[in-house]
């Protein structure tokens, strides 16, 4: 059995959070009750495939220690007998109540889906209350990850929900409810989604937040063609910009890629009193990569990002790491021009200037980060552990290479560049450096300096 900071893995992972055993994938239920950070998550606890979905559960008062919770929703309850899928959380009179989609396949082996409510008084024991509104007319049976707000402004609540059309493109729908408990169909959240580019068959977890009365659509539609240096992932996290008013979104044609790397979807944002907070799950991938993820081998798959603040910038969504995430700094590294061994899983590369030169830093032999100076095109190669031939993700930055943090967490790559302008996920193994990591790099040394970090505490 690993223990939670993964620590006997070959593939380690430290301040990232993982499953102790079974498959993990989307952030699920993102809140803060009562001074305390509950992330809940969606969990295989028997095996490392997509089935038997439960929500795992962990929490801690500082995003820095942390302490595993028992099974939060196992799927237990007719309407939800196979599988407690995705969904979010909100705090109505001191409840906690979790919004979940419930997934069924009938005796005749057809799929259902229930939108559900949990509730609980602690944040720890759940009661189920079962399905909230009838399935939509006119959908297909993928409706779900239901994402819940209360509306200051209208005095009401809003819920909206990933929809697959009988059509077979994909959509959100809303609903409205006073009282939380009735709930009113309002139709698509996106009155203009014709303005979109491309719209996909299946909108999964879709998430509506407002920074500086700015209303920021995130969604991971599936079924999106690559274009250009976008969209190259199996499946797509994106955002739009747009103007919400009494239930309905009119989006900006602008849709984005929320994150430039190879593993990265599904993410959830909630506000924590101070910020909005999101975690990804760093996730997504072929199913022939991930059925041979090296760690399957140790019972355990995938983790989620470090938890990121989420700011706007003009039109341009920012992420940057949770502030507590630098309290895991520990001792400064001498980087060396050329080729060196840090005895360390946990390393953070930071680059605080400008940078007017072409550079290359590559880690474990298999991961390069490359910045071209003329073009302003930064390069991820990653050599894949399936094909074991390189893969590479592009982006174009709008400006020069002002900055970079980079966290490598054993098996875990996230760079943010541009003071969060643009954000990279992705996995790399090579258990060689499994405690330790190797660092290549040409005259980068000059601007860049580096930290070992610590690992988060788990109990
Ligand atoms: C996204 C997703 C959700 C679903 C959940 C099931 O990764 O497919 O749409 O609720 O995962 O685990």
């Amino acid at each position: 059995m690993l223990d939670g900071n993964v620590k006997n893995s070959k593939y380690p992972i430290g301040y990232h959070i993982t499953p102790l055993a079974g498959l993990l994938n989307d952030p699920n239920g993102l809140v803060k009750f009562e001074g305390i950070y509950h992330v809940f998550y969606q969990l295989n606890p028997t095996d490392t495939i997509h089935k038997n979905k439960h929500w795992g559960h962990i929490y801690s008062e500082d995003l820095i220690t942390w302490h595993r919770a028992p099974i939060a929703l196992a799927p237990d309850a007719w309407y939800d007998k196979d599988g407690v899928y995705s969904g979010s959380a909100i705090i109505i009179e001191n409840q906690l109540h979790l919004y979940y989609t419930g997934n069924v396949i009938d005796e005749a082996g057809e799929k259902h889906s229930y939108q559900c409510l949990a509730t609980s008084e602690d944040g720890f024991i759940f009661e189920k209350q079962g399905p909230i509104f009838e399935h939509p007319k006119g959908f297909t049976r993928h409706v779900r990850d239901p994402k819940v707000w209360y509306d200051e402004k209208e005095h009401c609540y809003y819920l909206i929900v990933g929809a697959q059309r009988e059509n077979l493109t994909g959509t959100t729908l809303i609903y409205r409810s006073v009282d939380a408990k009735q709930w009113e169909n309002l139709g698509d959240l996106v009155t203009n989604s014709d303005i979109l580019s491309q719209i996909g068959y299946m909108w999964e977890c879709p998430d509506l937040l407002f920074i500086d009365n700015q209303a920021v659509f995130i969604y991971s539609p599936q079924g999106i063609e690559a274009q250009g240096h976008q969209y190259h992932n199996i499946y797509q996290t994106v955002y739009a910009l747009g103007e919400f008013n009494e239930g309905h979104l009119l989006l900006d044609d602008d849709m984005q890629e929320v994150d430039f790397g190879f593993e990265y979807y599904a993410p959830q944002s909630f506000y924590d009193g101070d910020r909005i907070l999101s975690y990804g799950w760093m996730g997504i991938t072929q199913p022939e990569f991930e059925s041979s993820m090296p760690t399957i081998e140790e019972g355990w798959i995938h983790c989620l990002t470090i938890p990121r603040e989420l700011t706007l910038d003009g039109n341009k969504l920012c992420q940057n790491p949770a502030n507590e995430i630098y309290q895991l700094r520990n001792q400064e590294i001498q980087l060396l021009n050329g080729t060196q061994e840090i005895q360390s899983s946990m390393i953070e590369l930071i680059c605080e200037k400008e940078v007017q030169e072409d550079f290359n830093i590559t880690i474990d032999d298999v991961f390069t980060l490359a910045y071209q100076a003329d073009t302003h095109e930064i390069t991820l190669i990653r050599k894949n552990w399936y094909t074991n031939e390189n893969e590479y993700r592009k982006v174009t930055l709008n400006e020069p290479l002002q900055n970079f943090d980079w966290f490598i967490d054993g098996s875990v790559s996230e760079l943010f560049v541009n003071s969060g302008r643009y954000v990279a996920s992705a996995r790399l193994f090579n258990s060689t450096y499994a405690h330790s990591k190797k660092i290549e790099m040409t005259s980068a040394q000059s601007f860049v300096k580096g930290y070992q970090l610590n690992a988060m505490n788990v109990h």
